[in-house]
């Protein structure tokens, strides 16, 4: 099989990347459209579409010329076909169809959750490679859940958020600090110098049965001990000190979850011997370190691929892409994007192209 360009545009980064069949990365690029959106305090899916649409073209070219490549040398083209912003999802979806019909070569509607799922079993990421199966936590802006990877095209959700996504909380909070948009980074930053022991800040289902998660206890904790202090910017220890107690919470609920998310996969099966963390808030050095404790009492191994990889890209999309053409799993060029499209819905989407 020749090389594959994947294309990411479900959200705000615009992505593209050609990996070689092997899975080594030939050429890759991100753009962040964090600027365009920051005025918003989120992301406008209006905006994000026509800024992907301005920069994907040239984008791509650009990749492709890095990579020695030509459109008819290609292996497969494939897009995040959702879940996702559908005119995001609109423009990388028909831009990588063009491909495939100018070009003749197959057509990957990639599942976005999947390619987080699969970056783990990129070469060179675990020592030996990943083998299925695999407990996945997928902690992103959008998305909050306990996954069972046990094949392409088939994964269980075992747990997942009943409000916000953890990233979200942390966009939230990190609002309500005036940190600007994403909050994550910034919050991360703003707590190294703060006294995670100075508030006991709730912490929603820890040591419930099951691996779901919630976060709007604590966030509205978090916002009420913001406005005892009143309006305006808060004293900056007091901040740091709110924002280290509220990743701490985090990091011990996202620990016990994961715990028992083990605990049932281990049920399911046997063998499992590792926890990959994947999504924005797996970059997150105080939630790494929680879960690599849970990781290690339950004698697994926890492989958190590098923040680069752990964010949206274009590497994770080639990748599934290379995964699902390994086993003949192109798709139709009729393929309609899917803003929801949720992981048990996988396995029956992928027909022969
Ligand atoms: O996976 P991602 O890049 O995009 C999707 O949501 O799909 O995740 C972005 C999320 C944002 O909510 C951001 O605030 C959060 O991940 N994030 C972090 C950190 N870096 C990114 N949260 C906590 N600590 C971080 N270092
Ligand atoms: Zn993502």
């Amino acid at each position: 099989m020749g090389p594959v360009l994947g294309i990411e545009t479900s959200c705000d980064e615009t992505a593209s990347a050609v990996l070689d069949a092997s899975g080594q990365v030939l050429a890759e690029a991100v753009l962040s459209q964090e600027a365009e959106h920051a005025p918003y305090g989120g992301v406008v899916p209006e905006i994000a579409a026509r800024a992907h649409l301005a920069v994907l073209p040239e984008q791509v070219r650009r990749v492709m010329a890095r990579a020695g490549m030509g459109f008819a040398e290609l292996g497969g083209v494939a897009a995040s076909g959702g879940p996702g912003l559908i005119g995001g999802l609109i423009v990388g979806s028909q831009f990588a169809k063009g491909i495939a019909i100018a070009h003749g070569v197959p057509y990957v509607a990639v599942n976005h959750l999947e390619a987080h799922a699969l970056t783990a079993r990129l070469p060179g990421l675990v020592p030996g490679g990943a083998d299925f199966p695999y407990l996945l936590l997928l902690l992103s802006g959008g998305h909050c859940q306990c996954v069972a990877v046990e094949g392409v095209g088939r994964h269980v959700r075992l747990g997942s958020t009943m409000d916000d996504a953890v990233g979200e909380a942390f966009d939230k909070i990190g609002k309500l600090l005036g940190l600007g948009w994403p909050g994550g980074p910034a919050l991360e930053r703003l707590a190294a110098g703060g006294d995670a022991r100075r508030f006991a800040f709730p912490r929603p289902l820890l040591r419930r049965e099951g691996c779901d998660f919630s976060f709007s206890g604590l966030k509205t904790a978090v916002a009420q001990e913001i406005a005892r202090h009143g309006a305006g910017a808060l004293p900056a220890q007091l901040a740091a000190d709110i924002a280290a107690s509220f990743q701490c919470a985090v990091a011990e609920v996202l620990a016990d979850r994961a715990a028992n998310a083990m605990a049932m996969m281990r049920r399911r099966m046997p063998d499992t011997r590792l926890l990959v963390v994947a999504g924005g808030v797996a970059a997150n050095a105080t939630v790494r370190a929680a879960l690599s404790e849970t990781a290690e009492a339950a004698d697994v191994a926890l492989v958190a691929p590098p923040p680069r990889l752990c964010t949206d890209n274009a590497v994770m999309v080639a990748w599934a892409a290379i995964e699902r053409l390994r086993l003949g799993l192109a798709d139709r060029l009729d393929f309609s994007p899917r803003p929801r499209w949720p992981l048990s819905e996988l396995a029956a989407s992928a027909g022969a192209g």
